[in-house]
């Protein structure tokens, strides 16, 4: 992708053919990864929509999660749920991930993907920082008892036959509590495919910077399997910095993402063929407004379309509108009038009021989404006492999850 300031269309049609696989290319049991680049679960965010977007930028290349499903709700075939469970024809491999607390529902979960044929590829969350999941052990404290999670990723990789069994995780509860290397130990003996890191503990949420440098420990502990690196990629340099710097196998990018779908086509041009990620930020798109533009009418158009009402899509789409126009001169009046809009012409024609030649602002690359510190994490009683512990946890732990 080229330095100016439009964007390649979409390619609404077939992924381009992709370049044959260099030595080492990420592989995630059947599937080979190349560029390995991975778009991070969002919840709220990486649904069918908003993965088709940023698999027309990077030509179908990498690999997209879906948002976080829970595997009570799954099984118990909730409607919302099962509107999450949907991949675009063109999606290959189809990659879901599980969020669960309970083996025995997480193995079902994952017995019904199979059976229903429903993804190729399962990754399980367990970075959840937020107060109402770790108070009652879920998320992020997970890990730190050991056998408890031993036993979900058993049951997980047990009942998934053919399809690999990723897992995402943080580095633990607080500096005091780090459980990412353990936990990618006992990973490892159960047979998970890989293991991907975001270099913060449950503590830090979002604040200060992630840690590579855990990454880095992770694949020397873990040499076995692929380690994918998460935190903080903002540009297709940082990601082939974090490569360089932590020898990861791959990585994970999240926020980066958010109103800018096109940085995947960045991403797998830094890193793909030949490539080194060097010097990859002068090939970054940095499209002017009538591309964003463009690009935000058709984002809200897929979501109508997915959701099956025109309304509820542009309404879904509100959230995505702030991360879009970021750093454009936008006014107060139709920032205020682009959050409450309910049609795709009344978007269109709020979005054509603006100046359309404006460049990509200077600053936009950088930081974007989540950024607030964490406060201390919230712990069930005694969570800390013994890591060994067999806990059980009640099935509320899986409700209120908001991502990772
Ligand atoms: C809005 C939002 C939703 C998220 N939802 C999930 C989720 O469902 N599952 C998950 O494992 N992580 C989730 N995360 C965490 C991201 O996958 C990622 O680990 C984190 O944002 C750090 O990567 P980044 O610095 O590239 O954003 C979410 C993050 C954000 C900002």
């Amino acid at each position: 992708m080229t330095a100016d300031a439009t964007l390649a269309p979409p390619a609404t049609g077939a992924p381009q053919p992709k370049a044959a696989p260099a030595p080492g290319a990420l592989q995630i049991g059947p599937h080979t990864v190349w560029p390995p680049v991975v778009l991070a679960p969002m919840a709220g965010i990486t649904n069918a929509p908003f993965r088709t977007l940023c698999r027309e930028f990077s030509g179908g290349q990498g690999l997209f999660v879906s948002e976080m499903i829970t595997t009570r709700a799954l099984v118990e075939r909730n409607e919302k749920t099962m509107q999450l469970v949907h991949f675009d024809a063109a999606e290959t491999p189809r990659s879901i991930q599980l969020y669960g607390v309970d083996p025995a529902t997480v193995g079902k979960a994952v017995r019904m993907i199979v059976d229903e044929d429903l993804a190729d590829h399962i990754d399980l969350n367990f970075g959840c920082p937020v107060p109402k999941v770790t108070r009652k052990g879920g998320g992020s404290a997970l890990p730190f008892k050991r056998n408890l999670l031993r036993s979900i990723l058993r049951e997980a990789v047990g009942s998934a036959g053919d399809l690999p069994v990723t897992i995402k995780m943080r580095k633990g509860i607080d500096d005091d509590h780090l459980t990412y290397l353990d936990a990618g130990r006992i990973a490892v003996e159960e047979g998970v495919t890989a293991v991907a890191l975001h270099g913060r503990t449950a503590a830090q949420h979002y604040g200060g910077t992630a840690d590579w440098d855990a990454i880095a420990r992770l694949k020397e502990h873990v040499p076995e399997i692929p380690v994918l690196g998460n935190g903080d990629i903002w540009c297709a340099e940082d990601a082939a910095r974090m490569m360089r710097e932590t020898g990861c196998d791959g990585v994970v990018v999240g926020r980066g993402c958010l109103g800018r779908p096109w940085l995947f086509g960045d991403l797998v041009a830094a890193l793909g063929p030949g490539r080194t990620g060097e010097g990859g930020d002068q090939a970054a798109a940095r499209p002017d407004f009538a591309a964003v533009a463009a690009v935000m009418l058709r984002h809200a158009d897929l979501l109508g379309r997915w959701l099956g009402d025109e309304t509820r899509g542009v309404v879904d789409f509100r959230k995505h509108v702030p991360w879009y126009t970021k750093g454009f001169s936008v006014g107060s009046d139709v920032r205020r009038a682009l959050a409450t809009a309910s049609s795709l012409a009344e978007l269109s024609d709020l979005l054509g009021s603006l100046d359309q030649t404006q460049p990509w602002p200077a600053h936009a690359d950088g930081p974007r989404g989540r950024t607030a510190a964490g406060k201390r994490v919230v712990l069930p009683d005694g969570w800390l006492n013994d890591p060994y512990e067999c806990a059980a946890l009640t099935e509320d732990a899986e409700s209120d999850t908001s991502g990772g």
